[in-house]
């Protein structure tokens, strides 16, 4: 673990080492939000060499929650973003487990995010997995909740209330001028800017992502930007115990959030400085937020059916 000081008084402080060490040095309720994905235990490679049983796996865990636990001040949240695992073709649903486990540490449920993809692994057995969940705890009932930075553009903004049901109300617009909630359900999609740049954009960070690195599991900034938003303010300490690409560091440090961030691998802590001194001059790929979901056009190439399937070759 890299030397590193006591107090949280640095606006970035990114440690390489075991969370369950490193969180030791975090101080007790200064953290308002995590924003978090752990390793999900599928064999990815920073995993390879340690696949568990779903019990060893706990196992292991449940030290390390209970130390971001303690982290979390009283009106502070996390975001816990996971996926399945997958036991010989079946899958074991992580974010039930977790659920009983921040219940037990007596966190609150306030949603259970769907984050939903269009691209991924291709399954034969079962249906394409294409949606991860992103639960979001409270340690009390007193939290920040800032609906307005996070607002998305109204479906229907020319909708008024009806004369019958909203006496009063009746013939006025019934949306909020400002955006309506983005709701539980969340999709980020590729963007317009495949028309200025002919490169498919997909909404997880894989392939062509103009976010992509070496790490295997980032987060899209603008999924972990929504949560800081939402729900920390300038100046709040944000953390995120399995760092990865330092994807929470850079959308921290884009919200003028202070943020603490661990991993054990140095080459992804090496990545997330790299990124946040790219950030700093302006030089970091980022894909813009709130971009529109973008459906390709009828004569686009990857809208045509191939003549291979239309002669009958399948
Ligand atoms: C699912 S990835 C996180 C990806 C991250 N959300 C991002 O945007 O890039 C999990 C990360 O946890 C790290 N990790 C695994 N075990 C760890 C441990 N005991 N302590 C700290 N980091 C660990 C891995 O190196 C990996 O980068």
């Amino acid at each position: 673990m890299s030397n590193v000081p006591d107090a949280d008084e640095l606006n970035v402080r990114i440690i390489q080492g075991d969370a369950l060490d490193a969180l030791d040095t975090v101080v007790d309720g200064s953290v308002q939000l995590v924003v978090t994905s752990p390793p999900y235990n599928i064999g990815k490679a920073y995993e390879r060499d340690s696949k568990m049983s779903l019990d060893e796996y706990f196992e292991w865990l449940n030290p390390i929650i209970e130390k971001i636990c303690s982290k979390v001040s009283s009106t502070g949240s996390i975001c816990w973003q996971t996926g399945n695992f997958v036991r010989g073709g079946e899958i074991v649903p992580l974010d039930a487990f977790f659920y009983h486990v921040f219940v037990k540490a007596g966190f609150k449920l306030r949603n259970r995010i769907i984050w939903r993809f269009n691209f991924g692994l291709h399954a034969n057995k079962r249906f394409s997995g294409r949606y991860e969940t992103l639960l979001w705890f409270t340690k009390g009932d007193s939290y920040t909740f800032n609906l307005d930075p996070v607002r998305v553009p109204q479906i229907y903004p020319g909708k008024r209330h009806s004369a019958a049901k909203d006496e009063g109300r009746a013939g006025k617009p019934s949306g909020n001028p400002k955006g309506k909630n983005p709701a539980d359900f969340w999709t980020f999609s590729a963007s317009d800017a495949f028309h200025d740049d002919p490169v498919w954009e997909i909404p997880n960070v894989k392939a062509a992502h103009p976010e992509k690195t070496i790490h295997p599991c980032q987060f899209p900034h603008e999924l972990v930007e929504r949560c800081i938003l939402a729900l920390s303010a300038p100046g709040d300490l944000v953390m995120d115990p399995f760092l990865g690409a330092g994807t929470t560091a850079i959308a921290a440090v884009k919200s003028d959030r202070r943020v603490v961030g661990i991993d054990k691998s140095e080459a992804y802590v090496a990545l997330t400085i790299d990124r946040l001194a790219k950030l700093q001059v302006g030089d970091l790929n980022l894909r813009p937020s709130a971009k529109a979901i973008r459906v390709p056009r009828a004569g686009e190439r990857v809208s045509k059916i191939p003549d291979e399937w239309v002669k009958g070759a399948v």
